[in-house]
């Protein structure tokens, strides 16, 4: 097993691993090391059925099931992503356009945190997947903002419908697709800080003014987004990339809806954030 760095910021390629077979214990060990230090692994050329991606997925944790629809028909932790038709209609989630920065379920109690997205079918440009570094955006952050978030929380909502790119038109919280989170998490497993707010479902910091709140928030933003905190992730079919959700933040790009892309996504179920 080989381990090369994908970028300066974070993400790391493993070499010599296949997915799909049964995997030593030692080997992971080494593979789990490395998601944790690089927080993205990626692993190339690899081709897996549902069944081997659900098995693969299961030694970083218990799965997390989707609560939307969107699931698959064989297994509620595995969720489609694309806009594949069938007679006309598209049968993917999250079937088109840009995305903003998020983490995936931070409205769940317990969000997800790991997703793993294998790579089937994807266009000729664009579509690309950017990753944020959510450490290096906390220890960057001025020292007054630090103390301003200093055991804050703030709400996050599932909105992927509404406010998709425009904050103004986010919807507002409601029980069961909000909840309010640690503006800044601590990982179980690194025992690091990282910042635990994005764009798209961070709708205010708990306890402070509207002004105050959007004035924070977008200053964090800016700071996850910085370039030398980001890496821009271009797909291979047979890619097989699995992000940590409790210290990253990922983002889409457009591409031409003519054309196909489509994923398997697995998501491994987290703690509560603290
Ligand atoms: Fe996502």
């Amino acid at each position: 097993m080989e381990v090369v760095p994908l970028s300066p910021a974070l993400g790391a390629e493993i070499r010599g691993v296949d997915a799909s077979r049964p995997i030593a214990d030692a080997t992971f060990a080494g593979v789990l090391e490395a998601w944790h230090r690089y927080q993205v692994i990626l692993l190339r050329g690899q081709s897996l059925t549902e069944d081997e991606q659900v098995r693969f997925a299961r030694r970083f944790g218990e799965l997390s099931p989707i609560h939307t629809s969107h699931h698959s028909e064989t297994n509620k932790a595995v969720m489609y992503i694309g806009n594949r038709k069938k007679d006309g209609k598209i049968v993917g989630a999250l079937p088109l356009g840009e995305m903003q920065f998020h983490s995936d379920q931070c409205y769940r109690e317990r969000p997800a945190a790991g997703t793993m997205l294998y790579s089937i079918e994807i266009p000729k440009e664009g579509g690309n997947t950017l990753f944020a570094n959510a450490y290096k955006a906390y220890d960057a952050l001025p020292a007054d903002a630090r103390l301003r978030i200093e055991g804050r929380k703030a709400v996050q909502v599932y909105d992927y419908d509404g406010g998709v790119l425009d904050r103004k038109n986010m919807v507002a919280p409601k029980d069961g697709m909000s909840y309010a989170h640690p503006v800044a998490r601590t990982h179980p497993a690194t025992g690091r800080k990282a910042l635990y707010v994005n764009r798209l479902m961070t709708h205010h910091i708990e306890g402070l003014a509207d002004e105050e709140s959007e004035q924070l928030l977008d200053l964090m933003f800016r700071t996850i987004e910085r370039p030398e905190f980001t890496y821009e992730h271009r797909w291979r079919v047979g890619d097989l990339l699995l992000w940590d959700n409790r210290c990253t933040l990922h983002a889409r790009r457009d591409f031409n809806p003519d054309e196909n892309r489509w994923m398997r996504r697995v998501t491994i179920q987290g703690d509560r954030p603290r």
